[in-house]
């Protein structure tokens, strides 16, 4: 059977999500998901009903805290989903291209990958910035930039200037898509402000991360009024279910908000705490970072991330050399953490 499946997708390696590597402890620090728990009524009332395709008081909920129109704003399953979509619908099979910026989210080239469209890969700098020279000389064919800030692993923040130049670049040939997932613990770096300017920008965002709802599947696009309807052309006719929008609706109510910013503050401490504690140990480098994870560099990563899931504590390794990601959990979780790498350099 699996000779039937097309011959890009027998070649294909599934991105490892945290979930499928698995791992057994009870420290969870690998997905880059929020330690907090949130508690939601749901209604089962209406399910004998289709939802809406794009509900509406979700739409705009999510509109307005955004800052900007419903008309510029898609929900999807999960950011992932803004991703596939936006492949989708801009580019041709075999003949168009998407360009990303590595080290970063593995998504944007597994989902090229499945659907038959070219991979071009300007990697970063040293500085974990745009090579912005390199890009302009890459762009043939290319109709979608992803460009991921905060920067999923590295953490870092890429550069206002170079995302206004990179827009200017691609006017009238790409989108740029800017992967926000961990805007919310660094707002003012959000790039929203240039949707007005920019008809070619197109933003991600989830509630996975600071909403603490990775297992709800709920994310949005922010784009032009003209990429948002390209992108109804091809969602699914039922893509949110009645539950999902009806607890993400709560999660985006005024109180829902309020409690959302008292757990970035939080978590932002958090991070801060885990920043000082890793720092003070000899050897160990910590890179600053913007969302709800740092990556941090030792003298030999593979050993330390594998003596650490010994002890039940899971982090992400990392493709850059010696470097794993770690999550920021609750207080307690931290202190486990930063305590075990102590103990293992001691
Ligand atoms: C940079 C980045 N973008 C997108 C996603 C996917 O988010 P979602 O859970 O909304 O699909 C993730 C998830 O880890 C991520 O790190």
């Amino acid at each position: 059977m699996e000779k039937l499946a097309r011959k890009q997708v027998q070649q294909l390696t599934p991105y490892l999500s945290a979930r499928r590597i698995g791992g057994c402890g009870d420290v969870w620090l690998n997905a880059n998901e929020s330690p907090f728990n949130n508690e939601y009524k749901t209604d089962f009332a209406r399910l004998n009903r289709y939802s809406e395709c794009q509900p509406k008081e979700l739409i705009q909920a999510y509109a307005s805290y955004a800052g900007v129109k419903p008309e510029q704003t898609l929900t999807s399953r999960g950011a992932d989903e803004g991703i596939e979509l936006l492949i989708r619908a801009f580019c041709e099979p075999n003949e168009d291209a998407i360009l990303f910026c590595p080290p970063t989210y593995g998504m944007y080239g597994i989902s090229a990958e499945t659907m038959g469209v070219t991979r071009k890969v300007v990697p970063l700098t040293a500085e974990w910035q745009l090579d912005l020279a390199t890009i302009e000389q890459n762009l043939d064919n290319v109709k979608l930039v992803f460009v991921c800030s905060p920067n999923n692993p590295t953490g870092n923040l890429v550069k206002r200037e170079d995302i206004i130049s990179l827009l200017e670049m691609t006017k009238e040939r790409a989108i740029v898509v800017m992967d926000e997932a961990y805007i919310d613990f660094c707002p003012e770096a959000s790039t929203v402000d240039l949707l007005e300017q920019y008809p070619n920008l197109a933003i991600l965002r989830t509630l996975s991360k600071a909403f603490a709802l990775a297992g709800l599947r709920c994310g949005f696009t922010l784009a032009s009024e003209e990429i948002i309807n390209v992108l109804l052309k091809v969602i699914a006719p039922y893509p949110v279910p009645v539950p999902v929008a009806d607890i993400a609706i709560q999660a985006l109510s005024e109180a829902g908000l309020a409690r959302a910013k008292y757990q970035m503050l939080d978590l932002n401490a958090n991070r801060a705490y885990l920043q000082v504690g890793l720092s003070m140990i000899a050897g160990v480098e910590v890179f600053e970072g913007w969302g709800n994870y740092l990556l941090v560099k030792f003298s030999d990563g593979d050993a330390l991330f594998k003596g650490a899931w010994d002890t039940g504590i899971i982090l992400r390794n990392s493709p850059i050399e010696n470097c794993v990601r770690i999550s920021v959990g609750n207080r307690d979780e931290c202190e486990k953490t930063v305590g075990f790498i102590r103990n293992f350099y001691a």
